[in-house]
């Protein structure tokens, strides 16, 4: 495990999804009102990504059959997903945005 650089700090402003491929993970960073967040881009139900997905304060909204997750601890806050999505440090280094996959 190690950080790693996957964009810039104005890249991922407040209320926006964007996903990363980091090593053999996909990865969903998400702004919450400045905070940022990593979450594996994998929906526990199906499998769907979160990129298309709608960030409601610190829940995520999988756009295929709507289950939602807290982002912050990645755990699931509404059906049909039961299981948690894995979690990632997050840090920002100067202008850099880094997750610890
Ligand atoms: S794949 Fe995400 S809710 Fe079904």
């Amino acid at each position: 495990m190690a950080f790693q650089r996957v964009a810039s700090v104005s890249d991922i402003p407040p209320g926006v999804t964007k996903v990363f491929e980091v090593g053999d993970r996909a990865v969903a960073v998400c702004n919450v009102s400045g905070d940022l967040y990593a979450i594996e881009d994998v929906c526990t139900h199906d499998g769907s990504s979160f990129e298309q997905g709608e960030l409601d304060g610190c829940e995520i909204e999988c756009p295929r059959h709507g289950a939602r997750f807290d982002v912050r601890d990645g755990s699931a806050t509404e059906l049909p997903a039961v299981v948690p999505v894995d979690t990632f440090a997050v840090r920002v280094e100067g202008d850099d945005i880094e997750v610890d996959v």
